[in-house]
């Protein structure tokens, strides 16, 4: 897709499609699909707004588990966005946390119209124990994925994306380099649309 079509259709509707908290509820996938995953309170649901130039399409929340099944999105009639409830957050009792994570596990694995995840770790903070899991499972998967530092306006120098890129040297389906954007000052986000429209 060309660039100028990319930002274009992030300009179209963009509408809530389905939560989902079982996988036999999935929607059809006969579009190309993105999935935003990463721990809990990273900044999922604020990138999906802030991408397609909205305040309230997906639920963002300051208590992290906000979002708590695949939620789906419908833009433009032409790609599918997943907000993905996320991981790694301490105060889920530890059944509910095992439940999302096997939908999760299943759902990266098994979609067949999945061009691209963008996995999203906090730029302040790094990989964590939980993100190379992730990782480990989409290089398992053959899931191509991205990732991408979220909160790019907190970060402070370049250690986080050097280090962040020197482990993913040993992750043979992720994308080399690490992605900054930031969601509050918009940072990034005309090239992030750009990845996506070029995994399509
Ligand atoms: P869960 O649904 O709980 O997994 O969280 P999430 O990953 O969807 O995070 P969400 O988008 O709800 O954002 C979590 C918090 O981070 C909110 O308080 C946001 O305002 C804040 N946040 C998100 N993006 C940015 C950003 O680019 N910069 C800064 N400074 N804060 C951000
Ligand atoms: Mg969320």
């Amino acid at each position: 897709m060309e660039e100028m079509d990319i930002q274009k259709l992030f300009r179209g509707n963009c509408d809530f499609m389905l939560g989902v908290a079982n996988l036999s509820q999935l929607p059809d996938d006969s579009r190309p699909e993105i999935a935003f995953v990463g721990r809990s309170n990273v900044g999922k649901s604020s990138l999906i707004n802030a991408l397609t130039h909205r305040k309230n399409l997906a639920r963002t929340s300051n208590t992290p588990g906000r979002t708590q099944q695949l939620n789906f999105f419908n833009l433009s009639d032409t790609l599918t966005l997943v907000d993905l409830p996320g991981y790694g957050y301490a105060k889920v009792s530890k059944t509910q946390s095992k439940a999302w994570t096997k939908l999760l596990k299943s759902y990266l694995k098994g979609r067949v119209n999945l061009r691209l995840a963008l996995v999203l770790v906090d730029g302040r903070h790094g990989l964590k124990e939980s993100d190379k899991e992730m990782m480990e499972m989409l290089d398992v998967a053959a899931v191509p994925y991205r990732i991408i530092l979220t909160k790019g306006d907190k970060m402070k120098g370049k250690d986080v994306q050097e280090n962040v890129q020197k482990a993913l040297k040993k992750h043979p389906a992720a994308f080399p380099e690490a992605h900054i954007t930031s969601s509050n000052t918009g940072a990034g986000l005309d090239e992030l649309r750009e990845i996506i429209g070029q995994s399509l």
